[in-house]
Formats: C-alpha cells, sequence, structure tokens
C-alpha cells in the first residue's frame, strides 16, 4: 500500500497524480469528480469562463465528489496587441486564411472585437468558492492573490517550462510547481521567454527542477501509464500530471469526433502550432497547420481563436477533420484506456511496487 509522499500529503489526495485540467470545453465536472473520487486530483480548466459559470461549475463538482479538486486559469489571458488590432493588420492575416474560409464555402468573419483580461474577476469568484486547489499557466499571480490563497487555505500550482520559471514559482513561494515539458499537449504554457525557447523535454526538465529546486515537482508531458509514472518519479518529481490519457476517457468533454482522433492512425503524428489560437500549442496535426507551418502573423490571443472559430465548426459539421489540430501530447498514440478509473487504476499502480 502506497504510503504518501510531499505531493499526497499537501493536497490530501491518496495517489499524487493529478488530472491536467483542460481550456476549451474540454474539461467535465464528471472527469473532475472520476479522478478525485479514484484517489487522484481532478481540475478544470476554467480559463474562458466567466465568474458566474465558475461558481455554477464548482457547485456542479462539488455535487459528484467531496474530495479536494483543482481549478485552473490563465494569469496572462490577452496578449498586449489584442486592444488595438488595425483593419490593415486584421486583413493582411486574414487573406492568408482565406483558401480554408472558401474550402468550407463559409465567409471571412469580422474582424474581431477587443477582448479584455478576465483573470482578475475569475479570481475574485475562485477566491470566494475557495477550491481547496489553484493551479495556473502562463504566468504568476500577484503576491496579495497568492497572500489571499495562503490565507483561505488554497494550496497552489504553477507550472514551468524552464528552470528559470521554477526558479520564479518558488521565489514567489507557490506551493507545487508543474514542469511541463514539450511533450505534452495544449499550449505551452511559459510566461519569461518565448514558447518558441521554452522547448525543454519532461526527462530534463524535472531533472533540472527538482535537482535546483525545493518545492515539489509534478512532471507532465507524455505520461500516458505507470511505466512513464515510474521514470518520472525515478527522474525526481514527486507526481504525475497527465493530460491527453484522461481526454480520451468518456468523462471528458471531448466529444466522440474528438476522441475517435485520439485513438485513429492520425495519433501518430503530432506537432506544435499557432495556428488556431496564436500561442504554441501540441495537438495531432491537421493539414492547416501543416500547411501554413509556423512563419507567419497570427492575430493577438485571443482573437486568433475567435476568428477560427467558425472555421472548426464548419469543418466538423462537414465531416473535414483532417483540416484541423486535436490538442494532444506526443504520446498520444499509446493511449489505452476509455474510462477514468480504469486509467487511474493504471497510473497509480506505479506507486503500489
Ligand atoms: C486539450 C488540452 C487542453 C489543455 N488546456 C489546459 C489549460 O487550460 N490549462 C492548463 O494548465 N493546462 C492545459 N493543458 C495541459 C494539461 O493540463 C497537461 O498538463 C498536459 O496535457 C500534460 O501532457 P500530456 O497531454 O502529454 O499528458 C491542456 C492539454 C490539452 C490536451
Amino acid at each position: 500500500m502506497f504510503q504518501k509522499n510531499i505531493v499526497s500529503d499537501l493536497l490530501k489526495i491518496q495517489y499524487p497524480v493529478l488530472q491536467g485540467p483542460f481550456g476549451g470545453g474540454l474539461s467535465s465536472a464528471e472527469l473532475v469528480a472520476a479522478v478525485s473520487n479514484a484517489g487522484g486530483l481532478g481540475g478544470y480548466g476554467a480559463y474562458q469562463l466567466k465568474p458566474d459559470e465558475i461558481v455554477s461549475v464548482v457547485r456542479h463538482i462539488k455535487e459528484l465528489t467531496i474530495r479536494p479538486f483543482n481549478i485552473n486559469l490563465w494569469v496572462n489571458d490577452t496578449d498586449d496587441k489584442a486592444g488595438n488590432l488595425s483593419d490593415a493588420e486584421y486583413n493582411t492575416i486574414a487573406d492568408l486564411f482565406r483558401p480554408y474560409f472558401d474550402e468550407l464555402h463559409i465567409p471571412l468573419p469580422d474582424k474581431p472585437g477587443n477582448v479584455n483580461s478576465k483573470f482578475e474577476e475569475q479570481v475574485e469568484a475562485l477566491l470566494r468558492l475557495r477550491p481547496a486547489i489553484f493551479s495556473f499557466v502562463f504566468g504568476i499571480p500577484s503576491r496579495e492573490i497568492l497572500d489571499e490563497c495562503r490565507k483561505q487555505g488554497i494550496t497552489t500550482i504553477g507550472a514551468a517550462t524552464t528552470l528559470d520559471e521554477g526558479l520564479a514559482l518558488e521565489e514567489a513561494n507557490v506551493d507545487l510547481v508543474i514542469a511541463s515539458g514539450f511533450e505534452a499537449g495544449g499550449h505551452r504554457p511559459g510566461f519569461l521567454h518565448p514558447a518558441e525557447d521554452s522547448l525543454h523535454g519532461t526527462f530534463s526538465l524535472v531533472r533540472q527542477l527538482s535537482e535546483k529546486i525545493r518545492k515539489p515537482i509534478i512532471a507532465a508531458g507524455g505520461i500516458v501509464d505507470a511505466k512513464g509514472v515510474k521514470a518520472a518519479l525515478e527522474l525526481g518529481a514527486s507526481g504525475v500530471q497527465v493530460g491527453t490519457a484522461f481526454l480520451a476517457c468518456e468523462e471528458s468533454g471531448a466529444s466522440k469526433e474528438y476522441r475517435d482522433v485520439l485513438f485513429s492512425e492520425r495519433a501518430n503524428y503530432t506537432s506544435l502550432t499557432k495556428v488556431f489560437t496564436s500561442r504554441l500549442a501540441r495537438g495531432i496535426s491537421g493539414s492547416i497547420a501543416a500547411e501554413l507551418g509556423n512563419r507567419f502573423e497570427v492575430l493577438p490571443f485571443p482573437l486568433q481563436t475567435t476568428f477560427m472559430a467558425p472555421l472548426r465548426k464548419a469543418a466538423v459539421e462537414q465531416g473535414k477533420y483532417s483540416l484541423l489540430t486535436y490538442w494532444a501530447g506526443q504520446n498520444v498514440s499509446l493511449i489505452r484506456h476509455r474510462n477514468a478509473k480504469a486509467l487511474m487504476a493504471d497510473l497509480s499502480a506505479a506507486f503500489e511496487n
């Protein structure tokens, strides 16, 4: 029987296995509860939600589990330029994507309106809701926010893509540090350097962070089974965060079409692209990302996401899935389980022998 470690103790869970939170509507209360009820830590990606939507989500999760769970936000959720995009800038970028809108017989969208950051108001809601755990990416919340979390007994988890970011999180006295290797599915969540310069693999990043900082390290990126968990622990991590393998489970917010792609031959190939959101993210490659590559201008975040939303919708409605990139980590071709309890049993076996 696994006798607890620093991470399971801090998070008050049975096994130091975190379900990676998913933005983009792919999280679900059912998945969070299934993972927490199986002894891990469920996580909900809430960065796109309004404060009242976060309240509803937390209420829903609490109906399904009495165990601790994690609510995740993006500290930097708006690029500086998102507030003042000129028509000329928009038209140049829109023209690049025009052939794909034409292919799907849909009009180019109008220039997206200005967007303000939601982070501060989301945090206000979160502090009132007091989830046991608050994890964040793309930065470090202010000292006031972190102090308030500590006062309220909310454990904090930050994500590092480089040693410098790990050191900054430790300096800010964040409780736990996720080592987010570039194998990971979804966005590269760094904040000190350009994403393109922060592409450390999980193997290197976990070693560096566990040698150089004292906060417990949670390895994320490319872990899909007990072998991966054992390797991460051997390298110095005290816990793991698993995303793609949980996304593939029936409890997640992923559609059937998304899960079918995760279990298809296409899953042998992932790549990093900025095409769909303008921030570098890993997914199962689609033809738009493959054709455009990464040497082009995109709209600032989150305007590119808004711009591409009708295209994504039309591609799905018309069954043209091959155009799209489906967020997933590099080891997606190795996933086996289709429900969270079975996956948790597989991952937690690593702690039992
Ligand atoms: C579809 C998708 C969306 C994600 N969204 C977020 C997010 O909003 N916040 C976050 O901290 N991590 C996010 N991640 C990263 C995961 O939480 C996790 O760290 C990562 O998936 C681990 O790598 P793996 O996919 O190889 O297991 C996302 C990952 C995926 C696949």
